[in-house]
């Protein structure tokens, strides 16, 4: 398939939202400035916390919040270590069982990996890569065209 457009009036500030590229999942965040202040917090936690590793983003996403507008994150919902879809687990702390030092992102339940709220991969989990941000433009404030 070619592009998919999302919506970007729908969600509501700090709310996931789901859509599909290519048969893939993808997820996209509508950040707080509290949430997008708690990507310092994960910093020295991760494995590529600089996006270091070129594949997973596009060159345009390669800088601290892995987007466009640091507002709206946009990535492939798959984890790579083998493909399963991580789980929102945006809220800070221990709430999750995820630890007091947890900064919030995404857990996945498969192997044990956690990214964080830019998808930046923790260090010392299974998955060897941040999740991929999709190529995306976005079209205003109105909506983000995948593909
Ligand atoms: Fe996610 Fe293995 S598929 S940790």
């Amino acid at each position: 398939g070619g592009p998919v457009e999302v919506d970007l009036g729908r969600p509501a500030p700090g709310a996931l939202l789901k859509a599909e590229w290519r048969g893939k999942p993808i997820f996209v965040v509508r950040r707080t400035p509290e949430m997008l202040a708690r990507l310092e917090r994960s910093a020295p936690l991760l494995a590529d916390p600089r996006s270091d590793v070129e594949t997973q983003q596009p060159a345009y996403a390669r800088n601290p919040y892995r987007s466009i507008d640091p507002e709206w994150l946009v990535l492939v919902g798959l984890c790579t270590h083998l493909g399963c879809v991580p789980a929102p687990h945006f809220e800070p702390g221990d709430v999750s069982g995820l630890g007091a030092q947890w900064p919030g992102g995404w857990f996945c339940h498969c192997h044990g990996s956690k990214f964080d709220l830019a998808g930046r991969v923790f260090r010392n989990v299974p998955a060897p890569t941040n999740l991929v941000v999709p190529p995306y433009r976005l079209d205003g404030a109105q909506r983000a065209v995948i593909g």
